[in-house]
């Protein structure tokens, strides 16, 4: 399909909107992306037309409910190519699919001086569930190093990997440098010893094609709200080999086979890990919105977001005094900068009141802004409904917060 930018506009309705009398320039893409009409459509006509518990009833819309809740689970392996639809787990986002992955395998894998494996760059979520878990079970917690580009030493990576280490849990790309990581290599190094490897997807999947096959990832977890689809939904992709053997992580309702006040047995997966009634209108949005991404084509959204970064990279670079924070060889999407000694808050405010929509702080990524010695940065993050015009936009208003502060 040819990529017509004015077309995939008018898809987003938000973005039709003005703020402080001004368009919206909407570039805080990493911390939530905007919802096409289709996704927001498939939600309203589930809760218009559809709306009933799954899995339980024998009424005509529980049983069109589950239909759709279970062909969407299948576009969604589809997407990024699992092997098996019971692979795919529910969950509400990310962080619950890591915390997730660190309660279940963790209780099964992992004991006294164990060792995990994780970067400096990750996000909060792939590093507190982790902390939790070494410390509860007296196991360590070791950090793969960056260098000032902002991309992981893969020597030291190497020689990190030894026989306690019992996972490697690593981002595909920083939320807050924009690094995409080598994520495949680190997969392949680490399998040689027989670590499995999880990935948060949640900056990867919007901007790249994921095939968890290709990738040979053991776990991947993403969450809808930054892939075009609603909030309070997400994925847990774990190979069946670990999903398995892994205890349940909730109980309740749907997880179970059978109860009784002696013994309780757990359903099959991947229901054994969904418990509770599940966000049904989220995953059906998620599905709308990957046939919506499909339809645009991933090549193209791939190309269109390179060419972006790459001119407000070649675009930024132009104005004094800003100092860029993640350069790494292997980018998407996301330019993080400082302005001068100018504190980012105080920066991102005179932004906003320009309309432009950038996020300020440390990104829910404290240890890896420690590492460059700041408190945190403004980040602009693209998708593929921006335009170079919106980017001029953000430049104007970058020269604005110069103006102002001197
Ligand atoms: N993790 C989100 C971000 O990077 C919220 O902004």
């Amino acid at each position: 399909m040819e990529f017509d930018i004015n077309k995939i506009r008018q898809d987003f309705p938000i973005l039709q909107q003005k703020i402080y009398g001004k368009p919206l320039v909407y570039l805080d893409n990493a911390a939530t992306t905007q919802k096409p009409k289709v996704v927001i459509d498939t939600v309203s006509k589930y809760y218009y037309e559809e709306n009933a518990n799954i899995h339980r009833g024998v009424h005509y819309l529980s049983n069109k409910a589950t239909e759709s809740f279970e062909i969407a689970r299948k576009n969604i392996q589809k997407y990024i190519n699992a092997e098996n639809s019971h692979e795919i787990i529910f969950t509400k986002g990310t962080t619950d699919s890591i915390n997730l992955v660190a309660s279940s395998f963790g209780k099964k894998f992992i004991s006294k001086d164990d060792e995990i494996l994780i970067s400096v760059m990750e996000h909060h979520s792939n590093i507190v569930p982790w902390q939790i878990l070494c410390e509860e079970k007296k196991a360590k917690l070791r950090v793969i190093p960056i260098n000032e580009k902002g991309e992981i030493i893969f020597d030291v990576f190497e020689k990190l990997l030894n026989e306690k280490t019992k996972l490697v849990a690593i981002t595909h790309v920083s939320n807050a440098l924009g690094t995409i990581n080598p994520v495949k290599e680190i997969i392949s190094k680490a399998h040689k010893k027989n670590i499995p490897v999880l990935i948060d997807g949640a900056q990867s999947i919007p901007h790249l094609k994921v095939d968890v096959k290709e990738l040979d990832c053991d776990f991947y977890c993403f969450s809808g709200h930054k892939v075009y689809a609603p909030m309070g939904v997400g994925v847990l992709y774990g190979k069946e080999k670990f999903l398995e053997e892994m205890p349940p992580y909730q109980s309740g309702g749907e997880m179970i086979k059978n109860v009784t006040f002696e013994k309780t047995t757990f359903n099959e997966l991947p229901f054994k890990f969904e418990a509770g009634t599940p966000n049904v209108g989220g995953v059906l949005g998620l599905s709308a919105a990957f046939d919506y991404l499909n339809k645009i084509g991933r090549e193209n959204i791939e190309v269109y977001e390179n060419e972006l970064l790459n001119y407000a990279t070649e675009e930024l670079q132009k104005i004094n005094g800003l100092r860029f924070i993640g350069t790494a060889k292997h980018k998407t999407s996301v330019i993080s900068f400082l302005i001068g000694d100018i504190h980012p808050y105080d920066a991102g405010i005179i932004i906003d009141k320009m309309g432009v929509a950038i996020r300020t702080g440390h990104h829910c990524a404290q240890p890896v802004l420690d590492w460059f010695k700041i408190p945190g940065t403004i980040r602009a993050s693209f998708a593929f409904y921006n335009t170079k015009d919106e980017i001029d936009r953000l430049i104007e208003a970058i020269l604005q917060v110069i103006k102002m502060f001197g």
